[in-house]
């Protein structure tokens, strides 16, 4: 069977920009700023994105492009009978863990905005009520489990439909109409008085801000967006055509993340900072900050629908992206149909995701390593193998592929000058400094 490509260079922008556009910048990114002192957070997080995660992306970006293959299917094509398909098999359990608890917090945005709609949080409502409305919800078994199951069901829709006419043709709707919304909401908190402070808070550094927390967090989370060591974006990257120029289409992508996080930022933090609030709230800041904000502000009502929309949208390409990666698996290496491969991603990230929905309430005494099922999960992915996945990844682009065959990938075989110029540098990156670093700030989170 012929295998698909997206069709435009729109697309490939659209489908990479997706998946790393999510609750990375909608939810995590705002929090992290305020919690970790805001453009200081902002400054480091910058230098990891560009100088080093770059180089990462156009790793993976590499990979599956050169094997046309799914992230199983590359790694034993590139390097035939090593060890190598093991990196490959991590890389396919990977992003099924990570849907089946990011499909979680995609089921609380829609109960939000289904809350929203119906007009839930009332100019009379006190923030302790709607902390409390949050921890009565998420602890509750029924209503986030149907939230859960709806997500990742709305994201198997899109996937079965295909890699061309469901996720390419998902993401150039659903990417404008994201940031048209984003946008607005920035706007409206931008201008609310007393929101200048929080603009002062989010471009002003405070360079003694820094320190070993604020630089691991900030590698994380460029990690975590850029959706990097869990085969996503190498799967992606099997779908781009031998004529793309995959370093612009990649670099556009660590752009458009970093733009969307900090319209984001801006259209959470200044309103925090306008109603005198705390910044740093944490994971609750957008499930139980946002929504008093909401209640008392000028047109909350329909800020508050446009935000829990706009956290959907971006939540769903992200997980797309995610779901793919076991459905490429499952259609290239087990001969399955586009259809059944879904239905089994389905069923085991939903089973999963069941376990980490209840960790909150009914089985939140249930510990694995002293962690509850969800921040089990969170934890294991985010600090364990995505950045192994990342680390693995470099090395196999600069130490186990011949440098002509990465070069010449980078560059479609010398043919784009641009990347020409580029290329020894990138090179360098990855084969020496990016494993460096990525393992010391992995090893510095291990011990301390
Ligand atoms: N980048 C996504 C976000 O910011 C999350 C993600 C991680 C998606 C890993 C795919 C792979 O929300």
């Amino acid at each position: 069977m012929e295998r698909e490509n997206f069709g435009s260079r729109f697309g490939v922008l659209v489908a990479l920009a997706g998946s790393a556009v999510g609750l990375g910048n909608l939810w995590r990114f705002p929090y992290l700023v305020g919690s970790y002192g805001g453009a200081a957070f902002i400054f480091v997080y910058i230098f990891f994105v560009f100088i080093l995660c770059l180089p990462i992306l156009f790793s993976e970006v590499i990979v599956g492009r050169r094997s046309h293959s799914n992230a199983y299917g590359a790694f034993k094509k590139l390097a035939p009978g090593t060890k190598w398909k093991w990196l490959g098999a991590v890389s396919v359990f990977t992003p099924i863990i990570v849907v089946s608890y990011y499909s979680v917090i995609g089921g609380w945005s829609l109960e939000y905005l289904f809350k929203a709609c119906t007009f839930s949080f009332t100019d009379t409502s006190t923030q302790s009520q709607l902390g409390e409305m949050f921890d009565n919800f998420i602890t509750s078994v029924w209503a986030p489990l149907f939230g859960h199951t709806l997500f990742l069901f709305l994201t198997g829709l899109v996937i079965v439909a295909g890699v061309k006419s469901g996720i390419e043709k998902f993401g150039k709707i659903m990417m404008p109409v994201l940031f048209i919304l984003v946008v607005f909401i920035a706007i409206r908190s931008m201008t609310l008085p007393g929101a200048f402070d929080g603009l002062i808070y989010l471009f002003k550094p405070d360079f003694s801000k820094i320190d070993a927390s604020v630089c691991s967090a900030a590698l994380g989370q460029a990690f975590f967006s850029l959706s990097l060591g869990v085969g996503t974006m190498l799967t992606y990257a099997s779908y781009i055509r031998k004529d793309e120029n995959i370093a612009a289409s990649s670099t556009y992508t660590a752009v458009s993340d970093f733009i969307f996080a900090l319209i984001a930022s801006c259209a959470i933090l200044p309103a925090v900072f306008a109603f005198g609030l705390n910044p740093q709230e944490g994971p609750g800041l957008v499930f139980k900050t946002l929504p008093f904000i909401f209640s008392h502000m000028p047109l909350g009502g329909i800020v508050a629908i446009l935000f829990f929309l706009a956290l959907i949208v971006a939540a769903i390409t992200s997980s797309i992206s995610l779901y793919e990666v076991g459905v490429a698996y499952l259609v290239e290496e087990k001969h399955m149909s586009r259809k059944s491969a879904s239905l089994v991603v389905f069923l085991i990230a939903w089973i999963m995701g069941v376990f980490c929905s209840l960790s909150f309430g009914p089985l939140s005494d249930v510990k694995i390593l002293g962690q509850t099922i969800f921040n089990f999960f969170d934890k294991l992915s985010a600090n364990f193998l995505m950045p192994v996945g990342g680390l693995l990844i470099v090395i196999f682009v600069g130490w186990q592929m011949k440098k002509a065959d990465v070069i010449d990938e980078f560059t479609n075989g010398g043919s784009i000058r641009a990347n020409n110029r580029i290329s020894g540098f990138v090179y360098f990156m990855i084969r020496y400094i990016c494993p460096l670093v990525v393992l010391a700030v992995f090893l510095s989170n291990l011990f301390f």
